[in-house]
């Protein structure tokens, strides 16, 4: 088998690639190690920047996120039992966030390559990655056949590792080739997908003297919560009573009234860390996604980073193809790191502030409550962290 671009993984950054290469007329083969239903169970953010929503847009698969997702024009921020409004809207000269679930922008994803007649390899097993320091890069894969399973071999000009952290294409580059920083928190979220309306029209970040919590939502009448909780947690130990009632006590009095309990649809603990892979390149083997960094979910960028990965990506690919020009592909890394490390300074930022760090002490609590005080009430402060919660436009400091 042969195609042009071989794409590991069929998450959000290696589907959306694949629309965009197509668009161009670029052939490409995704495989992925799940099934798709499996792939659709995953929970994941569900806050899009405008440059994400443009390329849904782009690509021709916005319908149903222009129809369900929620636009908001801000946040509010809990501290002190008192709610304070960002308004994103205002702040940023009339810039909003799409709340749209990822499962729902990977359905998108998936229902329009499947409708474009695409190649899409699932269950793909013990897939490895070969040769990619030539110009005559592999991948070889074992897929179940009649008579048990099958080895298959994809010839291709380039592989995109989009398999996420835990993936295979990072881990095939020659060690020593790649740096990689990385930052683990000493706390988990423990996050609830609840069949009731959400709290509040907008989002709540809250930071309470008992630890962060976040209300967010899905649609009208589907919530999803998260709580700070111990690494050492398990999920079984959250009873859903047992949720409910830690999120009333971290919330204000309002909040706490106006809440509405529901069945639970899924429930699970997700430890929080901040991790980049430099460069994202390796020969024709290329990195994107969760494959080359990881944000805590604070402030929501790790979806919207896959997004911006694979738009650099698919126009330097582009280039090449059509320009015999690998100025862009030269430029790859460099180009999606600069980004990627603003959003980690920000996501790093926006734990450090709304979490509790008893390992701080006093005077670290007494340093967060001084900066959540001068970030409500400094037109600064606020300007500042909503410009990067909206995210920075596509070609910023071009
Ligand atoms: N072979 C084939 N597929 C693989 C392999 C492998 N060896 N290893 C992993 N995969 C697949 C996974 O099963 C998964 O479906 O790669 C896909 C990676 O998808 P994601 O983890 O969703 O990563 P990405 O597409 O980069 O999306 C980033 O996901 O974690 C969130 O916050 C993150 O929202 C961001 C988004
Ligand atoms: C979510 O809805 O799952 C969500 C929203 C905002 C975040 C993180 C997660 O910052």
């Amino acid at each position: 088998m042969r195609t042009q671009v071989a794409i590991i993984g069929a998450g959000p950054s290696g589907l959306l690639l694949g629309q965009l290469l197509n668009k161009a007329g670029i052939d490409t083969i995704i495989l992925e190690r799940q099934t798709s239903d499996h792939v659709l169970t995953r929970i994941r953010a569900g806050v899009l920047e405008q440059v994400c929503v443009d390329l849904m847009d782009e690509v021709g698969v916005g319908q149903r996120m222009h129809h369900e997702g929620l636009v908001h024009g801000g946040f509010d921020l809990l501290f002190k039992g008192q709610r304070h409004r960002i308004d994103l809207n205002r702040l940023t000269g009339g810039k909003n966030v799409m709340v749209y679930g990822q499962t729902e922008l990977t359905r998108d994803l998936m229902d329009a390559r499947k409708a474009s007649g695409l190649s899409t390899i699932y269950t793909a097993g013990n897939l490895t990655v070969h040769d990619f320091d030539s110009h005559q890069p592999r991948v070889r894969y074992e897929e179940d056949g009649v008579k048990g399973k099958k080895a298959n071999e994809i010839e291709c000009d380039f592989i995109v590792g989009c398999d996420g952290f835990h993936g295979v294409c990072r881990a095939s580059v020659p060690s020593g080739a790649l740096r990689e920083f990385e930052k683990i928190y000493p706390f988990g979220w423990l996050g609830m997908l609840s069949e009731s309306p959400p709290v509040h029209e907008e989002l709540i970040y809250a930071n309470s003297p008992r630890g962060f919590a976040l209300c967010s939502q899905r649609s009208q009448t589907r919530s999803r919560y998260y709580l700070q909780v111990p690494l050492t947690d398990k999920v079984q130990d959250w009873s859903d009573e047992a949720f409910w009632q830690e999120l009333r006590l971290r919330l204000d009095p309002k909040a706490r009234e106006q809440l509405v309990t529901g069945p639970t649809i899924e429930k699970s603990i997700a430890p929080l860390r901040s991790f980049v892979t430099e460069p994202m390149r390796f020969g024709r083997l290329f990195l994107a996604g969760d494959a080359a960094h990881i944000v805590p979910p604070t402030g929501a960028k790790g979806l919207n980073l896959a997004a911006t990965d694979v738009k650099y990506l698919s126009s330097a690919l582009i280039e090449c193809y059509e320009e015999k020009s690998e100025a862009g592909i030269d430029h790859y890394s460099e180009r999606c790191l600069r980004r990627i490390w603003r959003a980690e300074r920000f996501s790093w930022w926006l734990t450090s502030l709304m979490h509790r760090f008893p390992e701080n002490g006093e005077m670290g609590q007494k340093f967060q409550e001084a900066e959540l005080d001068y970030l409500i009430n400094s037109e600064a402060g606020s300007r500042s962290l909503a410009e990067n919660y909206v995210g920075l436009p596509l070609d910023f400091g071009e």
